[in-house]
């Protein structure tokens, strides 16, 4: 149990680096809570106009959830596998360097799920694309790809995974709350506008 609670930790500080923040200053960017929708994530960094950008931001948030899973499967197994990729989640969404108020989650929930199984990563991937793609929101390929996710990751045959991809879709939903609200309302802003 102990060790478990390590690998809990471990996914945490892992998940709460928040790369969109650093990403922006170091490419001289500005801060990025100052711009856009204020959010940590790549799609907030594209608003502030550099693709490069967007895609590192994208890559490293991925990569931290699918690090922290791979760390501990390799190490501990599969059960504190999926523990360091739910707390790598937590850590990107409420890290405690930035008073709990972090990111969205659908980038590290990507790559948690690539790392936990990659056909049902690439298919929820293809699901953002799809979402993304007929809305040209952002947030609307977030929302799709994740509650898609508990459907693909049993049909697929990665049952196991079923409550891990649960409870991210419940986090990535409660994160979208004002997302949500703005979809509604005809408000939300199409992908690269800059709001
Ligand atoms: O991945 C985050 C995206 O779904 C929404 O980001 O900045 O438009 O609120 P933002």
């Amino acid at each position: 149990l102990m060790l478990l609670l390590l690998w809990a930790v471990m996914g945490y500080l892992l998940g709460s680096v928040p790369f969109g923040i650093v990403v922006a200053r170091v490419m001289g960017l500005g801060n990025l809570r100052e711009i856009g929708s204020g959010n940590i994530g790549a799609t907030n960094v594209l608003r502030t106009g550099s693709k490069p950008a967007a895609a590192a931001t994208l890559i490293l948030d991925a990569g931290k959830g699918a690090l922290a899973l791979l760390l501990a499967r390799h190490f501990a197994g599969e059960d504190a596998a999926q523990i360091a990729a739910f707390a790598a989640m937590v850590g990107h969404c409420f890290p405690v360097w930035l008073k709990f108020e972090g990111g969205k989650g659908v980038a590290t929930f990507l790559g948690i799920l690539i790392a936990l199984a990659w056909p049902v990563g690439l298919a929820a991937c293809l699901a953002w694309l799809i979402g993304a793609g007929l809305s040209r929101m952002s947030s609307m390929g977030g929302l799709l790809s994740a509650a898609a996710s508990s459907i693909l990751v049993v049909l697929m045959g990665y049952g196991t995974g079923y409550l891990l991809c649960v409870l991210l879709t419940v986090i990535i939903f409660w994160r979208h709350r004002a997302n949500i609200a703005r979809i509604r309302a005809g408000t939300e802003p199409k992908i690269g506008q800059k709001k």
